[in-house]
């Protein structure tokens, strides 16, 4: 990676300073379910206020396809947000740009905060349209870009404005790539991986590139039953992709060229039915009935994951074992989490996670904060992890 400018070599002071920060947070109800993304972006925007910046901050939320949708409205999010950054009074602007956006930015002191409404109520922030990227830089004199969870999106607000401005990662973006880079890039080995979820099709590009670059590579969740169909397993009645019986052979092969060993399930906790609490037994799997599913993997499964967990020195972890959110089938996803949380906490494995249902997963497990790093970012991190460049983060090294 090159070495991205940060906060440090923009001088904000007295300066309107556009943030973009990713405020994509779950609102059941009215309510933000997690605020951990708020939370993660407060110390830039504490930074940039307390050198007199006038903080003006940009992000999408949900996917309103350039529409004024009210519930994707970023109103709500203004009251967290202010919490986050220890009750600092928010200024909220009804749209990103014009007129309504213009008299809030320029009601701002400095060290002060405005928050814009959702840049995808506008086509242009999707499109990267040059007048709407104009737009919205018209607003500011500098750029910081503090989302790395929306990197993988080449928008008007994530690229266009990189562009046009002075830019600068801010700190959890700096803070997730270096966490990144110290994983993939130049790791202490052996590097394991841990991937798991219900999918072989949505992690192809992920499992091949993390074959090439990883000694060990654990698969579970149901996208280890589609290996084991592949290898003629009679897995009874579990998930499987029957279309991709071919692209876990190939997987499987390419690991063998590579040199990656593959831990696959050997045992699994089978159930009759996918509820809460159904009656279940651990059978190898050479003896999975007919009507039984595969819901978590065994001890056996468990035990070799755990052992690799052990002697690895770097671990990157994407997806649950097996179906967490119904108990107990969270059993394998727990034990091998807290081994790797307790691995890091004596200082014998760097352990950084990501993605989707991952940071779930591993707050169940009650592992959260022994991990070395838990990205903030979903779609980002799984193509971060495909080897594929980021067009947000690309932006920032085109500004050196
Ligand atoms: C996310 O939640 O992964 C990011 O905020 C990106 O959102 P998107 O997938 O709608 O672009
Ligand atoms: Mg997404």
């Amino acid at each position: 990676m090159n070495a991205l400018k940060t906060l440090d070599d923009l001088d904000v002071g007295g300066k309107k300073v556009l943030v973009r920060v990713d405020l994509n947070v779950p609102l059941e109800y009215g309510e933000v379910s997690d605020e951990s993304r708020i939370e993660s972006v407060a110390p830039t925007l504490v930074e940039l206020a307390e050198k007199g910046a006038r903080v003006i901050i940009l992000s999408h939320f949900g996917r309103p396809k350039g529409r004024v949708v009210p519930a994707m409205s970023l109103a709500p999010i203004a009251p967290y947000l202010s919490t986050a950054l220890g009750g600092r009074k928010i200024a909220f602007a009804t749209d990103c740009i014009g007129e309504a956006a213009q008299r809030v930015v320029n009601s701002l002191n400095d060290g002060d905060f405005a928050l814009m409404e959702n840049t995808r109520f506008h086509a242009g922030e999707e499109a990267n349209d040059d007048k709407f990227t104009a737009a919205l830089a018209e607003l500011g004199d500098l750029y910081v870009n503090d989302a790395f969870s929306a990197a993988h999106r080449a928008h008007a607000s994530t690229t266009g404005v990189a562009a046009v401005l002075p830019s600068a990662a801010g700190c959890l973006m700096a803070h997730e790539l270096a966490a990144l880079e110290s994983v993939l890039t130049t790791p202490a080995q052996p590097v394991m991986a841990v991937v798991g979820g219900s999918k072989v099709s949505t992690k192809i590009d992920l499992l091949i590139n993390l074959i090439q670059n990883v000694d060990i590579l654990a698969i579970g969740g149901a996208m280890a039953n589609t290996f084991l169909d592949a290898g003629g397993v009679n897995i009874g009645s579990s998930l499987t992709e029957k279309d991709h019986l071919g692209t876990a052979r190939d997987i499987r092969s390419k690991a063998e060229k590579c040199g990656c060993q593959l831990i696959l399930p050997r045992d699994g906790v089978v159930a009759r039915e996918f509820v809460s609490g159904a009656p279940s037994k651990v059978c190898t799997v050479d003896s999975v009935p007919d009507d039984g599913m595969i819901l978590d993997l065994g001890p056996l499964t468990i035990d070799a994951i755990e052992t690799a967990i052990r002697k690895a020195k770097t671990l990157v972890w994407n997806g649950p074992l097996g179906a967490f959110e119904i108990l107990p089938f969270d059993a394998a996803t727990s034990a091998a989490a807290k081994v790797a949380a307790e691995c890091t906490r004596n200082g014998t494995l760097l352990s950084v996670a990501g993605g989707g249902d991952t940071v779930a997963s591993l707050r169940h497990a009650g592992v959260m904060a022994d991990f070395s790093y838990v990205s903030m970012a979903g779609g980002a991190f799984l193509e971060w992890l495909e080897g594929k460049t980021l067009p947000g983060v690309e932006a920032l090294k085109d500004q050196q």
